[in-house]
């Protein structure tokens, strides 16, 4: 398997594990029960990610805690919305201000998370069955 290809897959871990922290700490945040509810639901089928892409790693040979440039790149981006959420929240402002920040920060975590499905299986179908992890 090609090393960007590996690569991917170990942001893509990251960028769940970074889900999770995003989504516990937007559920700190959150004002509206309805968006409670929604957040709470994607909370754990990020969790339920962690455990896919775990279970693809392994089935691939792959070590889980192997940090790559990138990978480090995405923890750092994912550590930083989270204290983005924080700030907001110690800011001393209406809380609806830091629900608003938090909605920002899920938004970005899931278009990175977005980005990567979507590489990972055009990949798939450009490189045929052999190579491909998915
Ligand atoms: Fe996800």
């Amino acid at each position: 398997m090609k090393d960007q290809v590996k690569e991917l897959l170990y942001q893509m871990l990251e960028t769940e594990l970074g889900g999770v922290q995003v989504y516990t700490t937007a559920l700190e945040c959150v004002v509206n029960d309805e968006l409670r509810e929604e957040w709470t639901k994607y909370l754990e089928q990020t969790r339920r990610h962690v455990d896919v892409m775990r279970e693809l790693l392994a089935k691939l040979g792959l070590d889980a805690e192997l940090q790559t440039p990138g990978r480090q790149v995405v923890h750092h981006i994912g550590e930083s919305l989270v204290q983005a959420m924080q700030l907001a929240q110690n800011s001393g402002g209406p809380p609806e201000a830091a629900e608003l920040v938090a909605c920002e920060c899920v938004v970005f975590a899931e278009t990175k998370d977005h980005m990567n499905w979507e590489l990972l299986s055009k990949y798939s179908r450009k490189s045929g069955d052999r190579d491909a992890p998915v």
